[in-house]
């Protein structure tokens, strides 16, 4: 599998560590834990979203763009590092944030906001429409803009997760680890996608299991599937993916998307209070308590190595402060 023939800028602090988790995995009580820590992938606070933006990145300069557009939640993680990667670039950056500003500048709004970036809040209408909008206005003032689609989840993005798998692939060789499952948080679909396209390729035969934090499974599969073809026929491989390639998880979703329940909160105090490991409120303490959860009914057990792929997204526990200290 050659990707060196895309268009990349390299950014990101690559390999991220591969840490073991021994008290986290103690106070589970279950498989060996192990963290891939994309949460540290350099820029401005890290996360998974770097992996793809350096191959968005490479198509927006070989285009001759001088402006990135994408979109997302208020709390986008995605859109701050989009911030970040415009930033490092020389690159100016207009965001479209879903609803209307909130009260308080915090967590990625002030990131963003530090970084630079133009933001636009789309108060009751649709995302795509005032995308369209906003790049029909950077053009009338000059400028040439990228659109980077939502969660950066196509197949320029997720070519930044079959790099990814092949950089684990390499790293448990190394250390002449098995993993027999991976676990992270699947929103938008282009890590997911990656990941899996990525394995077969590399012959990684473990499980590959998304935590839904937003999407029914049966759908949102069909979704991955698609990605997954895309991505596939960009590197030159046979589109052969469908439904049933893709493990999501969908019963960790509790109040919906961004809503901070019970589960996540307790696996941001385990992470945070045995390993000193930070996870957020909206993706990666869902995640680790979808992971919790399927220690806790026997599915990972005793004998197993399991990653926990840690995709960021730390900067949202600012807007949680309240609901994380109950004041
Ligand atoms: C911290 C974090 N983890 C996981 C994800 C999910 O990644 P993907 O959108 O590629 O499914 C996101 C997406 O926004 C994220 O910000």
């Amino acid at each position: 599998m050659d990707l060196s023939n895309l268009p990349r800028v390299p950014i990101a602090f690559l390999p991220t560590p591969i840490q073991p988790l021994p008290r986290l995995s103690t106070r589970i009580g279950g498989p060996t834990l192990w963290a891939k820590r994309d949460d540290q992938t350099g820029l401005a606070f890290g996360g998974n979203k770097v992996r793809k933006l350096e191959y968005f990145l490479g198509e927006a300069i070989a285009q001759g763009a001088d402006t990135l557009i994408t979109t997302g939640a208020p709390q986008s993680n995605h859109a701050r590092q989009t911030a970040a990667v415009a930033a490092r670039a020389g690159l100016k950056c207009a965001l479209v944030l879903r609803g209307d500003p909130p009260a308080k500048t915090t967590g990625n709004i002030l990131l963003d906001r530090l970084l630079g970036a133009e933001l636009v809040w789309t108060g009751t209408r649709s995302t795509s429409d005032v995308m369209d909008e906003v790049a029909d206005e950077l053009r009338a003032r000059g400028q040439r803009p990228y659109r980077i689609p939502l969660g950066g989840s196509s197949a320029v993005g997720a070519v930044g997760y079959v790099a990814a798998i092949s950089e684990f692939v390499e790293q448990s060789q190394t250390a002449r680890l098995r993993f027999d499952a991976i676990v992270f948080a699947t929103s938008s679909g282009g890590t997911q996608a990656g990941l899996v396209v990525g394995a077969r390729q590399m012959e990684y035969t473990g499980r590959i299991i998304g935590i839904s934090v937003d999407h029914r499974a049966e759908e949102f599969k069909r979704t991955l599937a698609s990605i997954a073809n895309d991505t596939a026929e960009r590197l030159g491989l046979s589109p052969s993916f469908d439904a049933s390639d893709f493990d999501v998880r969908d019963q960790y979703l509790g109040g919906g998307y961004a809503v901070m329940g019970e589960p996540e909160r307790e696996a941001i105090e385990i992470a945070a209070q045995s390993e000193g490991l930070l996870v957020d409120p909206v993706y990666t303490g869902r995640a680790l308590a979808g992971l919790i959860d399927l220690v806790r009914k026997g599915e990972l057990k005793l004998g197993q190595n399991v990653l926990f792929w840690h995709t960021g997204g730390t900067p949202a526990l600012f807007a949680y402060a309240r609901q994380l200290t109950k004041e």
